[in-house]
């Protein structure tokens, strides 16, 4: 893990539409001690937001840290309707799994209302946020209050591609797709941007071998973990004739805690957000041909052995 010994746990905010592959990376953060999740946000995505927060608390309660709150935030996206995806996560989101309801219930308070006094409230480049679903939240912050930016050590969010296209339009990845403009707001916020793009994301696959192991811990979370997988993967394999799918929003968990196991390049990212063609394309000038910014650390390449086994490491210490 990256951080030293002697450090105070690097204070998060997941912001997430849990999804299966959402549930593995809060799962994951909850179960290591350099992270300290602070809360978890919930957004209209894989599923509408009451799905999305329920599913949240039953993870949370999954994971054994009921008292981590879980905030409902923006059903829709800024300027768009929203779009779904049942067809890959299930009617619930998270398909796959037999858990039970949630005892506990989201926070009385809108999510952005959460998210924008606890960043304010907090010390310059203090906070990290994890956007694993459309970024409405966060961007619905940085609109209200642009000065939060400046308390945001790294928003480092699971979004985008380019290289090896989109996979929701052939150019376009789910969580920019559906909210894009709110994605061109994140990159333009003025805190540093790390994106985990399907460019990274399709080159660690999940194995059978591995969604075995995991199940093989006999823990609560490693069955429901082994079956939401099973059932999650199913559509890429399907989709990409692959023998396992990509397990997109870990790595955002993984990224933090072994930056080592990543690697990217500083560069200029731009978000269509207009052209019905390309809605949702991140442009990414990796050659700097252009004289954009450079406003992402764009990561391409990561160790798939190193992120699995730092996942079953991390789910093992769950109940
Ligand atoms: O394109 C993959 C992303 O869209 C992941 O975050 C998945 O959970 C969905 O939100
Ligand atoms: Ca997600």
């Amino acid at each position: 893990m990256s951080a030293p010994p002697d450090a105070s746990p690097r204070p998060i905010i997941i912001d997430t539409d849990p999804g299966q592959d959402d549930a593995i990376a809060i799962l994951a953060a909850l179960a290591a001690p350099e992270l300290a999740v602070l809360g978890i946000t919930a957004v209209a995505g894989n599923v509408p937001l009451e799905l999305t927060a329920r599913n949240a608390c039953i993870l949370v309660e999954l994971a054994g840290r009921p008292e981590v709150p879980v905030f409902a935030g923006c059903d829709r996206p800024l300027r768009r309707d929203l779009v779904t995806a049942e067809h890959v996560h299930g009617k619930t989101g998270i398909d796959g799994a037999e858990l039970p309801e949630p005892v506990t219930a989201p926070q009385p308070r809108h999510a952005v209302e959460w998210m924008t006094e606890t960043v304010l409230a907090a010390g310059e480049r203090e906070i990290t946020i994890c956007p694993l679903g459309p970024m409405t939240n966060v961007a619905t912050m940085l609109e209200a209050a642009p000065e939060a930016a400046r308390n945001i050590r790294e928003i480092v969010c699971m979004g985008g591609g380019f290289f090896g296209g989109g996979n929701t339009t052939p150019v376009a990845e789910f969580n920019v797709f559906v909210d894009p403009d709110a994605a061109q707001i994140v990159l333009h916020c003025g805190a540093p941007v790390t994106m985990l793009p399907q460019d990274v994301t399709h080159k660690a696959l999940m194995t059978d071998a591995w969604i075995n192991r995991v199940r093989g811990l006999g823990t609560r979370t490693g069955v429901a973990a082994a079956g939401m997988l099973e059932f999650y993967e199913r559509y890429d394999v399907d989709k990409y004739g692959t023998t396992g799918g990509p397990l997109h929003d870990p790595n955002v968990i993984a990224y933090l805690l072994r930056p080592d196991l990543y690697e990217g390049r500083h560069c200029n990212v731009e978000v269509e957000t207009d052209s019905p063609l390309t809605l949702g394309m991140t442009v990414v000038d990796w050659w700097g041909v252009t004289d954009r910014p450079s406003n992402c650390h764009y990561i391409t390449d990561v160790d798939s052995n190193g992120f699995y086994n730092l996942l079953y490491t991390l789910l093992a210490r769950l109940p």
